[in-house]
């Protein structure tokens, strides 16, 4: 398992000063031009989520970057997948919550009515930095009545602590 995920790491790329100067960028896109590499990773997050002790009822992930695992990783456990997306993208009923951003807020939404009362939801993003993003995504769950299980994540920043900030189990394949 170590060797594979070796082999992820050395194709991320990493971009100095993107978007903005003094960040170091992780393009997981990069990983995705491999077949074989993408191959391997995706195989890691189905068998990582096939190992976990409670059943996944329900696949969700963040927009955008989290919908290039999501749904692979719900269609190997036959699940539906919902999607968490960014403010006024999803029609109908919805619930919304709002996290901060270095500069002002943003928001996430869900459809109302798309996970029932209790389930077990796993969410699937590409990368945690401050965790503002996952911490939205789970209140989100919670506000509709259902279970967080895990957060799953590829690649994680740890030094800004992200993990600090959500309350349900953390498992992240990369530490940076
Ligand atoms: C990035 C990344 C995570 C989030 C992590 O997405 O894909 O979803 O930021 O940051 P945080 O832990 O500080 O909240 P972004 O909002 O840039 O959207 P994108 O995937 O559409 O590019
Ligand atoms: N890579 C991709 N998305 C991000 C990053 C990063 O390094 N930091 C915050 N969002």
């Amino acid at each position: 398992l170590s060797e594979k995920i070796e082999l992820i790491r050395n194709h991320v790329q990493s971009f100095p000063d993107f978007p903005k100067p003094g960040v170091l960028f992780k393009d997981i896109f990069s990983v995705l031009r491999e077949p074989k590499v993408f191959s391997v990773l995706c195989d890691i997050l189905c068998k990582h989520v096939k190992s976990l002790p409670s059943k996944i009822e329900y696949v969700t992930a963040l927009d955008s970057r989290g919908f290039l695992f999501g749904p692979i990783i719900a269609l190997d456990q036959q699940v539906p997948f919902v999607p968490i997306r960014k403010k006024g993208k999803l029609p109908g009923d919805i619930c919304s919550a709002s996290y901060k951003l270095e500069y002002g807020e943003d928001t996430l939404e869900i459809q109302a009515n798309s996970i029932p009362k209790g389930a077990n939801v796993l969410v699937v993003d590409d990368l945690l930095a401050t965790g503002g993003s996952l911490s939205a995504a789970c209140s989100l769950i919670e506000s509709i009545g259902a279970k967080t299980v895990e957060c799953l994540i590829v690649m994680e920043l740890t030094s800004l602590k992200g993990r600090e900030k959500l309350k349900a189990p953390v498992h992240s394949l990369l530490k940076y």
